[in-house]
């Protein structure tokens, strides 16, 4: 919305006057898109602080409150009420389903969770002990070659069907690289499963023994998956987009998310900060780990602390802490030790003038991990999972982008400070 309430901008003796646009909620946007016609200068934001990307009407987050809301809905409400499949029609289509609608859905997904026999042989050109966040990086690319008839992104059926096999075949996809790193064989999903018992059933079933599923564990992981489903426009689904607005197919599209995901000031903290806890060890160390992040000169720092846009407590991470009791609870773990360091490190670095004056809080990343080790998945595997409930929010955002009329290929400009125009040097001369 445009209510003609402009920027002015003077620079060089030339004026220029910006529209501010307005969305329904949060802070309003200047509309800086004539700028370098009309007086010929770029803006320079690295990190895109205070760059707004694209229109989106799917995830609002007030970070200053600690609000975060999927299409209006709130996430705590979405967590403790709602479904991840059901949250995912949420996502791709802007309303909750109704009953016909969700059956309808779930059968969709339901009937595309296996993949193509032939893809197995790309996991066999992987060492045992790759990481499986590199197999999804080349397994999801891959899908391209194997489902070309749903690569066509100017029709919408075959964005529809597209989207469809991505959310149904990622979890699939992500349990046979865990069973790939064990030397078990994979297995295949099973239609009367829900979508999180059918993962927890292809990650731990094996030929010789049953999986018991549990409900409480497989309604928590369906938890953890709606609170990682979408987050607006972080690293990873702004590398989506930009992948998208070349025109490149979405297979590709998620496979480039994947691989912005994996890092350790994304969806990479996760693994990053069970491996930081087991490291500080015992709770008279916390101190010391608190202290190596507050200084200037180690680069060190805690993760699953600290948001781009959080300054106030991650609701996710609030959701998280309670789901962690509650599952170890019903595992009967008594004594979870890097719990207990979590706990004593959150209350320490809450207290501490460090955290607060830099509002850094726990964030969704600082409980998942104690959760997911408690279900029996290994480090390495706790972003595969993050990767498979985002892939959700990627493929809605990545439809949004291309129905989007404003939408144009990402090309963003630079501030040059390299040499200027210089003599080619002939190689003798040199
Ligand atoms: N520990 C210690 N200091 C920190 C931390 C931390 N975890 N996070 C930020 N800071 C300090 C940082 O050193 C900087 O200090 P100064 O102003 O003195 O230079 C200040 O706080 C602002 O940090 P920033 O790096 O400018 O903030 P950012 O918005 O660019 O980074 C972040 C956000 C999430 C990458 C960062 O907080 C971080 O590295 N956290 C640890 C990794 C992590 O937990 N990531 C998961 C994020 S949530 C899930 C997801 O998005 O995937």
């Amino acid at each position: 919305m445009n209510d003609n309430k402009n920027a002015k901008l003077i620079l060089n003796n030339k004026e220029v006057e910006l529209d501010v646009l307005h969305g329904s909620v949060g802070p309003s946007v200047i509309d800086i898109r004539k700028l370098y016609g009309e007086i010929g200068c770029f803006t320079y934001d690295p990190g895109y602080g205070a760059t707004g990307s694209c229109e989106s009407a799917i995830t609002y987050i007030d970070g200053e409150e600690g609000i975060l809301l999927h299409r209006g809905y709130s996430i705590d409400d979405l967590a403790n009420k709602s479904s991840f499949l059901e949250v995912a029609y949420l996502l791709l289509n802007g309303e909750l389903p109704k009953k016909e609608e969700k059956e309808e859905f779930e059968n969709a997904i339901t009937l595309h969770t296996m993949v193509h026999e032939q893809l197995i042989n790309f996991y066999r050109g992987f060492r045992r002990d790759a990481h499986p966040m590199a197999i999804m990086v080349g397994v999801v690319g891959a899908l391209s070659a194997f489902y070309p008839d749903s690569t066509n992104i100017d029709d919408p059926y075959e964005r529809m069907v597209s989207s469809r096999r991505l959310i149904a075949k990622i979890p699939t996809i992500a349990a046979m690289a865990y069973k790939y790193a064990l030397g078990q064989p994979f297995n295949y999903p099973l239609n009367d499963l829900n979508y999180s018992e059918n993962f927890l059933n292809m990650c731990f079933s094996v030929p010789a023994e049953k999986y018991k599923l549990n409900k409480t564990i497989s309604d928590a992981l369906d938890k953890i998956l709606i609170l990682h489903a979408d987050h607006e426009q972080n690293a990873s689904t702004s590398t989506v987009r930009i992948a998208g607005s070349s025109g490149a197919n979405p297979f590709a599209c998620i496979a480039s998310g994947i691989a912005s995901l994996w890092g350790p000031s994304h969806g990479g903290a996760n693994e990053a900060v069970l491996n930081m806890l087991s490291e500080i060890g015992s709770k008279d160390k916390i101190m010391e780990y608190v202290n190596k992040a507050k200084d200037k000169d180690d680069p060190f720092r805690l993760f699953g602390f600290g948001h781009r846009v959080y300054k106030n407590y991650d609701p996710r991470a609030s959701v998280m802490r309670k789901t962690c009791h509650e599952v170890l609870d019903l595992l009967g773990v008594k004594n979870e030790p890097l719990l207990d360091i979590a706990m004593e490190l959150e209350k320490i670095a809450l207290k501490d003038e460090y955290f607060i004056e830099k509002k850094l809080y726990p964030n969704v990343d600082f409980y998942s991990g104690i959760i997911l080790k408690a279900m029996g998945f290994p480090t390495d595997m706790f972003t595969v999972l993050f990767a498979v409930a985002r892939t959700v929010g990627w493929v809605a955002q990545w439809n949004e982008m291309i129905t989007d009329p404003v939408q144009r290929i990402g090309r963003p400009r630079q501030l040059y400070t390299g040499k200027v125009s210089r003599k080619f040097v002939p190689l003798e001369k040199r």
